[in-house]
């Protein structure tokens, strides 16, 4: 794992973009996969900063959303699908046809999951995963306990999980019980993974995610098991992690044509 600690939230968003900016300038069709939640949002702002600027082009690359509420109708303002095309598809210059969200409306949630993952293998699997992680350190939404071989797959959400996500709905008792999300093995098999994470209430879930134990009890220390993993966090979710000197030497060190900023 590469793990960078930025002084302030900004930079965090800047960094991960300059990151996915270098992937897609290598390989202007990449596959992108795209997380929700507040934590990429200035990920995506300075995305749309380069997009707007003409210094990155993202018209021909195509994206998976990480997952998706069951029970809200596709056209609900915070449906992930509505979600993805108002903070992601129109601000990146996406091309909507080449982005899909899992469809928590199906009939057959089964054969809709297992699509899913073959469209996702289909499209010659994921350039790079954006992530953030919860409190409780979910990734997507592959709650405490998830197997780290899960595929994309229906979900319960922890009642902390709901309630962390009231603030977006106008009732808490409106917020769904049920997801779809990509599973952690789904994840896995991207080629690249950056997570961001900002703010103090991240910081246990952050420290557990890198230099805890493997453990399903934090479901993003299955990154640890990932060969191409990027953790950038602000100041305060670093605030618990032990190797802090080390992860700072390692970055200053970085070799020049390793770097992406
Ligand atoms: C959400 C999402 C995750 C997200 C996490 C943290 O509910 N499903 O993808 O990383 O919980 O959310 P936030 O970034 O808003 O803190």
């Amino acid at each position: 794992m590469e793990v960078i600690v930025k002084p302030t939230p900004a930079e965090v968003g800047r960094t991960a973009s300059a990151l996915i900016a270098r992937v897609s300038r290598e390989k202007p069709e990449a596959v992108l996969g795209l997380a929700t939640g507040s934590s990429p949002l200035g990920i995506y702002e300075s995305l749309a900063a380069l997009v707007d600027a003409g210094d990155l082009d993202l018209s021909r690359a195509s994206g998976f959303a990480l997952d998706e509420y069951v029970g809200i109708p596709l056209d609900h303002p915070e449906s992930y699908a509505s979600v993805i095309a108002r903070d992601v598809v129109g601000p990146l210059g996406m091309d909507p046809s080449r982005v899909r969200v899992p469809d928590g409306r199906a009939s057959d949630i089964e054969a809709a999951t297992r699509d899913y993952d073959e469209a996702i293998r289909s499209a010659g699997g994921i350039d790079v995963q954006i992530l953030g992680i919860g409190a409780n350190g979910h990734i997507g939404f592959n709650e405490p306990s998830s197997s780290f071989a899960s595929r994309t797959r229906i979900k319960t959400l922890a009642p902390s999980t709901r309630e962390a996500n009231a603030r977006f709905f106008d009732d808490p008792a409106d917020v769904p019980t049920h997801c779809l999300t990509q599973g952690l093995g789904t994840i896995l098999e991207a080629k690249r993974v950056v997570l961001v994470a900002q703010g103090a209430a991240k910081a246990d879930a952050v420290a557990a995610m890198v230099e805890g134990p493997l453990s399903a009890m934090c479901p993003g220390s299955a990154l640890q098991l990932h060969e191409h993993a990027t953790i950038v966090v602000d100041e305060a979710a670093a605030a618990r992690l032990t190797l802090r000197d080390y992860y700072d030497y390692t970055y200053a060190n970085k070799p020049t044509w390793q770097r992406f900023e």
